[in-house]
């Protein structure tokens, strides 16, 4: 059988205990605000139809066209998909579930795992965790605005404290038809220098251009008609109150003409928050969202007014690292059982789990039989009490209590232990 290096698939990765720490100051913090915002947390599948995303995410996206994992069992005709993105499910569950017949907006976050097969490089996997959250069910400019402010308030809770918000207006059904003229127009006065994927797409998805990551793609653009130029007047209005919200708060924000975001679903609103990461990573975009009112109507119910943000953990926690921001630990054991001698051992384990019921912190050597290596792994946790013990004690049911500050030493029974041992804690 031929020699095997088992590891990670390319793009994906462990996450060890030294970097659970800040993933779990993520986990607190968002679970902390969306309580706050008065979110309620909603998971999904981690695999949907194929068709959910290719149909709101875009035919002709990216994520479509050249990164999603399909699946298909050998029996079932369904494809299925390791979900690239959370929105689409979240509004596949709204709508399911008939969560539109309750009181609007429906307001829901959830955390995982997501999965693109793009190219990898510093930031980028194909496997990532996100947190994200959504409103659904309300067209106000307010939630656009709070929707951007509890992303940026976050990322400071997180100790991320220099972001700054990029944010554009691409327009609604009634206006984004003209700019799509003029882009097409402008796209074929360039043939020759855009790439072949801008020319293709000039064809099947003109917007898509504006996210092309070639450089010369890129320089084109900023020659090109810019989408708030064709706004209606719905959605200037729209753009302007968000921007007035975002100034009443003092988030700091640039309007960005050129910013479309990678995927078709958005209508008005789309930002994202960026911020130096890492030396090699540079200037990440941490977290990115945007309005979607259509959304449910390519997915063939009525229009569901709605808007959300999603941000990528593992850039984030690259960001926390950068800024020596402290991650969660957990608390530290204050007792140490050791045990010497068969008998000894079988209380040991009794008494651990008499301890772990009183709600104290304990910790043990089980398979270390000598006393002296025992006493010394106490020492270095910083142990203040260790109950010790031995065949003589385990015989009468007493434990003894050893003080480690003062080394003092006294004999209990076991019943009395663990309201002597919360004596001696206080
Ligand atoms: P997105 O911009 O595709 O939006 O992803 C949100 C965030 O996920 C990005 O800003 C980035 O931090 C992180 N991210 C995306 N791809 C990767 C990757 N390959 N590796 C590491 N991190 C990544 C969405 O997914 C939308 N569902 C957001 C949304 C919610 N819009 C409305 N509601």
């Amino acid at each position: 059988m031929a020699k095997i290096k088992f590891q990670t698939p390319t793009g994906m990765h462990d996450i060890l205990p030294q970097d659970q720490v800040y993933f779990q100051k993520v986990y607190k913090t968002i679970e902390k605000a969306f309580d706050f915002y008065g979110f309620e947390k909603i998971d999904t599948p981690i695999l949907e139809n194929a068709e959910l995303f290719s149909r709101s995410i875009g035919m002709n996206t990216d994520i479509v066209e050249k990164e999603m994992y399909i699946l298909r069992t050998k029996e079932g005709k369904d494809a299925l998909a390791l979900r690239p993105e959370g929105t689409a499910p979240i509004m596949r569950a709204y709508l399911e579930h008939g969560l539109n017949t309750y009181p609007q907006p429906i307001k829901l976050w959830y955390h995982g795992p997501f999965f693109r097969h793009e190219k990898p490089q510093a930031g980028r996997y194909r496997q990532f965790w996100q947190y994200g959250f959504e409103v659904l069910g309300d067209k106000e400019a307010i939630v656009d605005a709070q929707t951007i402010v509890i992303m940026y308030n976050i990322l400071c809770d997180l100790g991320i404290n220099d972001s700054i918000v990029k944010i554009n207006s691409i327009g609604d059904e009634n206006c984004r038809g003209e700019y799509r003229k003029a882009l097409v127009k402008f796209l074929r006065s360039k043939k020759n220098e855009f790439c072949k994927d801008c020319l293709r797409r000039t064809k099947t998805n003109p917007l898509r251009v504006l996210d092309c990551k070639d450089e010369k793609c890129k320089e084109l653009m900023n020659e090109g008609p810019q989408i708030i130029d064709y706004l209606c007047e719905d959605c200037k209005t729209h753009l302007k109150s968000v921007l007035e919200y975002l100034e009443e708060l003092k988030i700091p924000f640039t309007l960005d003409p050129f910013l479309v975001r990678g995927l078709d679903y958005y209508t008005r609103t789309v930002f994202e928050i960026e911020a130096p990461v890492t030396e090699e990573e540079g200037t990440g975009v941490l977290a990115g969202g945007g309005r979607y009112d259509i959304l449910s109507k390519v997915l063939g119910k009525a229009n569901i007014p709605s808007c959300g943000a999603a941000a990528g953990i593992e850039r984030i926690v690259s960001a926390m690292k950068a800024r020596k921001v402290e991650g969660v630990y957990a608390s530290m054991p204050k007792v140490f059982i050791s045990q010497i001698g068969p008998l000894a051992k079988k209380k040991g384990l009794l008494i651990f789990e008499e301890l772990r019921k009183a709600g104290i912190k304990a910790t043990e050597s089980f398979s270390k039989d000598s006393l002296k290596a025992q006493l010394s792994r106490a020492n270095k946790l910083n142990i203040n009490i260790v109950i010790i013990i031995g065949q003589k004690e385990a015989l009468r049911d007493m434990v003894i209590i050893r003080d480690m500050e003062t080394g003092k030493q006294a004999e209990v029974n076991i019943k009395e232990m663990v309201k002597e041992v919360k004596k001696r804690l206080k």
